[in-house]
């Protein structure tokens, strides 16, 4: 199994069934406080939002692993959003090229959420520094947004989909919510185009899952049970893949028993089988303020396949090891570019939401 798709094998699963009774509850904690602290997060907006509040939509955002690698600076008419470089992930991240995508999908709540609230305002990226994305907002008409509401609903599922076909009406409206200057959004929704993305993904994850490092850094950012999520309020909680709760300690061992490039490449591949299509987003360069681009198209794509009812899953191995994205490039038809982003879409049930860090600790 790997990192952010963590279903147990059947074995383990009896296994650990066997047990499960006998896990005490302090070891594991309870799932409605969770629920009920991930549901807290989403809250709706108030119609007179103070910046803070405009913040927590902000942070809703997908990033990568969980890291909210994000610090928020609030002034009167600007709010700038700072790469946080102590919560990168170097080596499934080594040029930080998924902590400028995660700025980017901040970046384009913060800037739905603000329109929706009569603050519209301009993102952009500042590169003095370490970079920056900032927003300059002002008050302004209020502009509701199917994008809007579907912030607090939109999440990442990782699970086989019903392989329902999506209308062309909806992969248009689709296409178009992605439609960001300087980002190439290509979806493929044919079985043979599904199944040629498919074999990069599933061989780039043998790759990956062999990388040194790749498995602690993952480890580290893991959370097995709610106590755990909920003390730490980031990383990657495992029942938000259909896993059951098991003590922290256990976690690991699970892993390690459990693991295999082969087991997980089978997983990977009936997911993306079962999934309607897979959107392939390529910015026109490779830099900070390009990656921060990716971020804002991805975001506003997740969004509005949430407004219609979908659900969205990121596969990124093939982006993320390195030597396996000219072959994906050729695949897009966008051959000596780096694609920055897949997603995966469909149609299936949700699973738990993840939790984030209260506002005060992304202030800067
Ligand atoms: C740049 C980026 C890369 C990501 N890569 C992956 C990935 O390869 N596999 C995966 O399962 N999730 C991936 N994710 C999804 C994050 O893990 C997810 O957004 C985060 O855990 C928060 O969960 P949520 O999306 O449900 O709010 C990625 C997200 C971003 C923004």
């Amino acid at each position: 199994m790997k990192r952010r798709d963590l279903l147990w094998g059947a074995g383990a699963l009896a296994l650990v069934g066997g047990s499960a009774a006998a896990i005490s509850f302090y070891q594991t904690g309870s799932s409605e406080a969770y629920e009920a602290a991930a549901l807290d997060a989403r809250s709706t907006l108030a119609q007179n939002p103070d910046l803070k509040d405009l913040v927590r939509y902000a942070t809703l955002a997908a990033n990568g692993h969980n890291t909210q690698p994000w610090r928020f600076h609030l002034t009167d008419g600007r709010i700038e959003i700072r790469p946080d470089l102590s919560r990168r992930t170097p080596v499934v991240d080594a040029d930080d090229h998924h902590l400028f995508v995660s700025l980017g999908c901040a970046a384009e709540n913060l800037s739905l959420a603000a329109q929706a609230r009569g603050m519209p305002g301009d993102v952009r990226f500042d590169p003095a520094g370490e970079g920056a994305v900032t927003f300059d907002y002002a008050r302004g008409a209020a502009v509701q947004s199917v994008l809007f509401d579907a912030i607090p609903k939109r999440q990442s599922t990782r699970s086989e989909y019903d392989g329902r076909a999506v209308t062309a009406d909806d992969l248009k409206a689709l296409a178009d919510a992605a439609a960001v200057p300087g980002v190439d959004v290509k979806l493929i929704t044919d079985k043979p185009g599904i199944a040629r993305v498919r074999d990069v993904v599933v061989a780039a994850n043998s790759v990956q899952m062999a990388q040194d490092g790749f498995m602690p850094e993952l480890k580290s950012w893991l959370r097995f049970n709610p106590r755990a999520a909920m003390s730490m309020r980031d990383g990657l909680f495992t029942a938000t893949g259909g896993n059951p709760a098991i003590p922290s300690w256990l976690g690991p061992i699970m892993l390690d028993l459990t693991m295999s490039a082969s087991s997980e490449n089978d997983r990977y591949s009936a997911q993306m089988i079962s999934s309607s299509g897979i959107a392939v987003f390529t910015a026109e360069k490779a830099d900070h303020e390009h990656w921060v681009l990716a971020g804002r198209a991805c975001q506003r794509f997740t969004l509005q396949a949430t407004a219609l009812g979908m659900k969205v899953a990121y596969m990124n191995q093939p982006v993320e090891v390195e030597s396996f994205r000219p072959e994906l490039a050729s695949l897009i038809g966008l051959p000596g570019r780096r694609p920055d982003i897949v997603i995966r879409f469909g149609y299936a049930p949700a699973l738990p939401y993840s939790l984030r860090r209260p506002v005060e600790a992304v202030l800067v």
